[in-house]
């Protein structure tokens, strides 16, 4: 089904947006203005732009026309009617609280299931998620398989769970204080690694026996499912619809940023399949978001998801979509370049304390390697180290990840391969002359989310 021809993308080009590269003096002075902080530079001065996937898709003609379709009424929208039921075929929950983005979403679950003194077990944190479950007075667990900390590991599956650390963490501090397991398909922070439909199926009957729901960050959910057709027993001859579906089926709800998965500029939702969290969310809903048929998305936004949903979980697509990262990965590895293997779906991830050997953790070494990339090619890379990981709650040290890393991030349907290779060429300059490079010191930091806003100068 896969691997035996080429990953070419199924669709042609229409509509092109020209880029321009700069000069390095050009790039160092953007640079030092930006605080080295990618985040802070104008996207105007960056060439080939890997930030993130969140948000930079290209749409589809389809999902364009879409747009022309977009039903602006305050209330009862057709376009909610068209994503509501899209959502319930293709994603199988049952009750739908639009958003703007997923940490709307994120913000209205963790209000409403979260108590004061709970515990959040989760598959690694994500930063938005982790925050939004402090601010509602819960403590986040990482019960994540300890493989997914080994850059190295060639683990197939990083994303999983570990049951007994669950099983300890209920020993511990009891059922009750455990409203939810927080899982994400796939795992943005250990470098976007599946996880398997085996350990959810494992994770559902642990939770089951105690009364504890599992709520989904569905965000990247069609890569992870590709990622199990790929090497899940079982699995090669169902479609990533199919899994998708299926996977959906285990968790009990689930938070979405559609600004990824699902090939839209702006979006996402909460769904759950009980009344009552569904009856408490759009009941919040009209308090920060919007009216429960919109939700801070306009018609036409709302409907291109609906378009999007379902061109997402399409196989030739995913396959495209997976092959091109994976492409770029194995460029960097044939090159010597230390990344998080085995490559993940949404992006290569370099592993920045092995780039950096010589640079230490509070230094922030990943940082700096997304500063020289840039300077290097103007080539925008994402932190996803100690800067990300902000301080620790009570005693306000940094929190010093095991994995230090520089996201290259891979836009959906945005480059061709020529750009990949300008990318890999740019990474190994950089290798080649990572002995010159020191790291840097924060002189600005934001209380929340401060790797968007921090400014560092170079030491
Ligand atoms: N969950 C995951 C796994 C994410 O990757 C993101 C966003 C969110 C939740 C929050 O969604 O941005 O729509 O509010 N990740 C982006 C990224 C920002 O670059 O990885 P949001």
């Amino acid at each position: 089904m896969h691997n035996k021809h080429s990953w070419a993308e199924p669709y042609k080009i229409k509509m092109i947006e020209p880029i321009v590269m700069t000069t390095k003096e050009f790039r160092q002075k953007a640079l030092k203005e930006a605080g080295y902080n990618t985040f802070l530079l104008r996207s105007k001065d960056v060439y080939i732009d890997l930030l993130t996937d969140s948000g930079t898709s290209a749409m589809s003609d389809r999902q364009w026309a879409g747009i022309m379709m977009g039903d602006e009424a305050y209330a009862g929208s057709r376009n909610f009617y068209h994503l509501e039921k899209t959502i319930q075929d293709y994603y199988s929950y049952k009750y739908i609280v639009p958003t703007h983005q997923g940490r709307a979403a994120e913000h209205m679950l963790s209000q409403i299931l979260i108590k004061k003194g709970d515990y959040v077990p989760g598959n690694m944190y994500f930063t938005t998620t982790k925050l939004h479950q402090e601010m509602a007075g819960g403590t986040f667990v990482d019960i994540i398989v300890d493989e997914a900390h080994d850059p190295d590991s060639l683990y197939k599956f990083k994303g999983d769970v570990d049951l007994n650390k669950l099983q300890k963490l209920i020993d511990k501090v009891g059922a009750e204080k455990i409203p939810y397991v927080s899982i994400a398909s796939t795992v943005n922070m250990a470098g976007g690694q599946p996880m398997s439909m085996a350990n959810l199926k494992a994770l559902r009957q642990l939770t089951n026996k105690y009364g504890i729901k599992i709520m989904h960050d569905m965000t990247r959910i069609a890569e992870n499912a590709f990622m199990i057709q790929l090497n899940e027993e079982g699995y090669a001859d169902k479609t990533v619809s199919e899994i998708v579906y299926e996977f959906n089926l285990l968790t009990d709800g689930a938070t979405m940023s559609a600004k990824k998965d699902a090939l839209v500029n702006i979006g996402g939702f909460l769904a759950v399949n009980d009344y009552d969290t569904f009856d408490k969310a759009r009941n919040m809903v009209v308090v920060y978001e919007g009216l429960h048929t919109y939700g801070g998305m306009a018609g036409r936004d709302m409907e291109a998801l609906a378009i999007g949903i379902k061109e997402s979980v399409q196989d030739d697509h995913i396959r495209a979509r997976v092959g091109q990262v994976f492409y770029l990965g194995q460029k960097l590895l044939d090159m010597g370049v230390p990344i998080v293997k085995p490559v993940g779906t949404h992006g290569v991830f370099l592993d920045a304390k092995a780039f950096l050997p010589h640079v230490s953790q509070d230094k922030f070494p990943a940082q700096s390697l997304a500063a020289e990339l840039y300077l290097d090619s103007g080539v925008r890379a994402m932190e996803r180290g100690v800067v990300s990981a902000g301080r620790n709650k009570k005693t306000g040290e940094h929190n010093y990840p095991k994995l230090e890393l520089v996201r290259l991030t891979i836009p959906r349907r945005v480059y061709t391969q020529a750009h990949m290779d300008v990318i890999a060429e740019s990474v190994q300059r950089v290798f080649e002359k990572r002995d010159s490079i020191n790291g840097m010191k924060m002189i600005y930091e934001p209380e929340y989310l401060r790797f968007f806003q921090a400014r560092f100068e170079k030491l």
